[in-house]
C-alpha cells in the first residue's frame, strides 16, 4: 500500500502543515486487514479532515482569498464521498469499496490537492505574511 510523507506535502504554513502531519499518520496508520479497526479509523480520519478543512476555510476568508468557493468545493466533495463509502460498508462489497476508495482516491485526492489549492492558498497567504 502507497504511504503518504510529510516531506513532500510541506508548506511552510505551521497551522495547514500540522493538519496535513496529523492526516498522513492517521492515514499510514490504517491497518486495511483489520476491517474492525477500519471503520472506527476512517471516522478519526473524517474528523480530523473536517476541523482542518473549517481551519483552511477561516484562513480564506479572514484574508478574503479570491478562490474560496472552488477550494470549499474540493473540500465539501471528498468528505461527501467518505461519508457515502463509509456508509456503504455495512452493505455486501462495502468494505471491499471503501478500501479501494481509501487506497486509491483518497490518497490521490489528498496529494493532488495539495501541490494545486493548498500551496495557492499557502503562497497567497505568505504573501500576506501569514504563519
Ligand atoms: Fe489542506
Ligand atoms: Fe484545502
Amino acid at each position: 500500500m502507497k504511504k503518504l510523507d510529510i516531506n513532500n506535502c510541506l508548506l511552510n504554513i505551521e497551522s495547514m502543515d500540522k493538519h496535513h502531519r496529523d492526516f498522513i499518520d492517521m492515514y499510514n496508520k490504517i491497518d486495511f486487514d483489520n476491517d474492525e479497526m477500519l471503520i472506527c479509523e476512517i471516522h478519526s480520519i473524517i474528523n480530523q479532515t473536517k476541523i482542518h478543512f473549517l481551519e483552511e476555510e477561516e484562513l480564506m476568508k479572514k484574508y478574503s482569498y479570491p478562490r474560496i468557493l472552488e477550494h470549499k468545493e474540493e473540500h465539501d466533495k471528498i468528505i461527501y464521498e467518505l461519508t457515502y463509502f463509509i456508509k456503504k460498508a455495512s452493505e455486501p462489497f462495502g468494505k471491499k469499496l471503501l478500501k479501494s476508495f481509501c487506497k486509491e482516491r483518497l490518497v490521490q485526492w489528498f496529494e493532488n490537492h495539495i501541490v494545486s489549492m493548498d500551496s495557492d492558498l499557502a503562497y497567497s497567504l505568505k504573501n500576506r505574511q501569514v504563519n
